[in-house]
């Protein structure tokens, strides 16, 4: 298993996630002598997963079933033990667009904090470019190294740990791209722009506050730096719900008129529509808001 290629059977030293509903799941590492505590009784890893195919149901030992999924970096980003505030999927993707990520970029990063962008960064640039990123606090960075190696994406990233407003990013003119989210990005602007390529890189900076994105704007500038754009990305749900409405008496020839709507569409669908107008109804799905949604921090790029 690796974060970067999907493999299609669970082997010892993966990391599985254990898919119970799409409110309740949880990542474990997978180990011969292994076993899963689950509401629905334990799992044993090495009679009930190991050789198994990802996407496997699992009958566990109090007879409910869980699901057994192939990790990606998304289902990462919902999983993964906090160290700090993490970046959800709907910023991760506007990132990668704007910073234009694909296989063979270099990118440099700071901090790397609990590694939700990390991952979903090494994935878009593999198999051949890599993730340079720095974390002033030992253990964050420790553990970071720890869990790329766990992934197998560690042959794809450079863990520093300094302070990357002091020391920068370790690289010199190579970067297509710098990301920055620390408290202080403006100190880091510098360093960004000596690790960044001499021609056409990106770089985008995430902050919570507005004073934060003003002074790193003006950093921006003073470091000659162009085309600067603030932007926030606000994923929308809709809510969608039962509703009832009232079927006005059209008489006779409102009947045919509303007849003609039933034109369009298959005979089931034209039947199913029928049967709930008569009974004064229109029946709908209801909305599920993602997950990462109630868990997320606003913050403006
Ligand atoms: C909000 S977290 C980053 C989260 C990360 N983007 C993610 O998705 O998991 C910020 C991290 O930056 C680190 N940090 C703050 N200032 C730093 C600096 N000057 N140099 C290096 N790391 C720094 C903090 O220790 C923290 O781990």
């Amino acid at each position: 298993m690796s974060f970067i290629e999907y493999d299609n059977r669970i082997k010892e030293g993966d990391t599985a996630i254990i898919f119970l509903g799409h409110e309740s799941m949880f990542p474990v590492k997978i180990q011969e002598e292994g076993k899963t505590q689950t509401k629905y009784g334990v799992i044993r890893h090495s009679t009930d997963l190991i050789g198994k195919k990802y996407g496997s149901k699992v009958t566990c030992s109090k007879g409910g079933w869980v699901y057994i999924l192939h990790p990606t970096p998304e289902l990462w980003t919902l999983n993964l033990p906090h160290r700090t505030q993490i970046l959800y999927s709907t910023d991760i993707s506007l990132i990668t667009m704007m910073l234009e990520l694909k296989p063979g970029s270099i990118v440099c990063e700071s901090g790397t904090g609990s590694g939700s962008l990390s991952h979903a960064i090494l994935r878009t640039i593999a198999p051949t470019g890599h993730l340079y990123t720095v974390e002033f606090h030992q253990q964050r960075a420790e553990k970071a190294i720890e869990e790329f190696k766990e992934h197998k994406v560690d042959h794809l990233v450079t863990v520093l740990n300094q302070d990357v407003c002091k020391n920068g990013f370790g690289v010199t003119a190579i970067a297509d791209a710098v990301f920055l989210d620390i408290p202080s990005p403006w100190e880091a602007i510098e360093h960004a722009k000596l690790a960044l390529k001499g021609e056409g890189g990106r770089i985008c900076s995430f902050s919570p506050c507005i004073e934060q994105v003003q002074r790193t704007c003006l950093a921006l500038e003073e470091h000659s730096f162009t085309e600067i754009n603030t932007l926030e990305i606000l994923l929308r749900v809709y809510n969608v719900r039962t509703i009832s409405l009232q079927i006005p008496d059209l008489g006779k020839g409102g009947e045919d008129n509303s007849g003609a709507e039933f034109d369009r569409g298959n005979q089931s669908t034209q039947d199913a529509s029928r049967a709930s107008l008569q009974q004064g109804s229109v029946q709908f799905k209801s909305g599920v808001p993602p997950r990462e949604m109630l868990r997320q921090k606003k913050k403006i790029i």
